[in-house]
């Protein structure tokens, strides 16, 4: 087999770079470790800024979101169970986000690929990659208990935190940047009305934080700060109706609409990056490469604007026989990357409650939302940011 792009995982980053190069004719092929309901089963945030919105459009898949996403023009924050109204859209000229599920965005990429009649293989076995830093790069993997082997030009490494690629840089070529917060998100959907459908909830509480966010108009997403070591066992449906109801407000709480969870599960947060995003003819993009905390919704948004600078650039490569958009790749990506990488860091900050900072830490907090519910000049630096920086890195430097 041979093609020139040969993409590693199938997950939202995989799948839009594989759209976007379609589009531009550039032949690829995705491999994929997991089986298509498997990838479609993850539940994961779903908060679009414009640019993603705008760039699965380019991608061909933009007809749904448009029709079935919900616009939001503000988010709210809450601190000692009174409700804060940030105006973002206000504060950034008529910016808006979406809300519409990362599960939702994934099927619409892989019916369009479906569509398109290009290829992904599913239940890929033992992916291993090779010479990436020659010329001729070799993806091998085993299907059906077949080895096989996909010769390509270039790999695009899409295959999340866990993947395959970034393993396979030597160590000394790599730099890595972790930091691991001491909590973890408990995390529930249920076919419930959402108790906001205009905003997201963002609620800072002497609990630990809450979150209420939306799938659907009948379709909730709820979040409560959890101990890492929790076990979702632990947490019954009542149980977490009854925290996330402690850490609102009581207007809120007394209106939320309840019922059985449809999933559960524990999610601990880490913020992660990799420099560089290339090394030779493999370029990292998506988790593969970086990860924020849930907090802002930034993941999905970042392993698109990732993909839109890589597809550029390999477009560059093809049509234009010029190697600087890949050669400046890592840079443009990485600019914006920890821009997002600040944000988050920052919002999961100021909203959490940290178990070892009661005392200066918690003034600090205490001190900073304050200030940003009663600054202009604050709320704006987070609604800028809640919407997305732009993707020209000279508009952002
Ligand atoms: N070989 C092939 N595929 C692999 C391998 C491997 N060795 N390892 C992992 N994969 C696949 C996974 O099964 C998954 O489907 O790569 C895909 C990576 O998808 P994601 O983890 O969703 O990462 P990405 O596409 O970069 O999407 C980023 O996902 O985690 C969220 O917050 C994040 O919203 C952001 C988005
Ligand atoms: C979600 O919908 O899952 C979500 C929304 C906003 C966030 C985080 C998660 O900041």
């Amino acid at each position: 087999m041979r093609t020139q792009v040969a993409i590693i995982g199938a997950g939202p980053s995989g799948l839009l770079l594989g759209q976007l190069l379609h589009k531009a004719g550039i032949a690829n092929i995705i491999i994929e470790r997991q089986s298509a309901d498997y990838v479609l089963g993850r539940i994961r945030a779903g908060i679009l800024e414009q640019i993603t919105v705008d760039l699965l459009k380019e991608a061909g898949v933009g007809a749904r979101v448009a029709a079935e996403g919900t616009v939001h023009h503000s988010i709210e924050l809450v601190y000692r169970n009174t409700r804060h109204p940030i105006d973002v859209t206000g504060l950034t000229g008529g910016k808006v986000v979406t809300a519409y599920g990362q599960t939702e965005v994934t099927k619409d990429l892989m019916d369009a690929r479906a569509a398109a009649g290009l290829t992904t293989l599913y239940s890929a076995a033992d992916v291993s990659i090779h010479d990436f830093d020659g010329s001729s790069p070799v993806v091998r993997f085993r299907q059906d208990g077949e080895l096989k082997e996909l010769a390509c030009d270039f790999i695009a490494g899409c295959d999340g935190f866990h993947g395959v690629c970034r393993a396979s840089v030597p160590e000394g070529a790599i730099t890595e940047y972790e930091k691991v917060y001491p909590f973890g998100w408990l995390g529930v959907l249920a076919d419930v009305p959402p108790v906001s459908t205009h905003a997201i909830v963002y609620a800072n509480s002497e609990r630990g934080f809450g979150l209420c966010s939306m799938r659907s108009l009948t379709r909730s997403r709820y979040y409560v700060q959890c101990p890492i070591e929790d076990k979702v066992e632990q947490w019954s449906d009542d149980r977490f109706w009854d925290e996330l109801r402690r850490r609102l407000d009581p207007e809120m709480a007394e209106r939320m609409v309840t019922g059985p969870s449809i999933e559960k599960s524990i999610a601990p947060l880490r913020s992660f990056v990799a420099e560089p995003m290339r090394f030779g003819r493999l370029f990292l993009a998506g988790d593969a490469a970086h990860i924020v905390p849930p907090t802002g919704a930034k993941g999905l948004n970042l392993a698109a604007s990732d993909v839109k600078y890589l597809s550029n650039a390999l477009v560059e490569y093809y049509h234009e026989r010029t190697s600087a958009g890949i050669d400046d790749y890592s840079r443009k990506a990485l600019a914006r990357v920890w821009r997002a990488e600040r944000f988050s860091w920052w919002l999961t900050s100021l909203m959490h409650r940290f178990p070892d900072t009661q005392g200066f830490g918690q003034k600090v907090q205490e001190a900073e939302l304050e200030y940003l519910v009663n600054s202009e000049a604050a709320s704006r630096s987070l609604a800028e940011n809640y919407v997305g920086l732009p993707l020209d890195f000279a508009q952002i430097r």
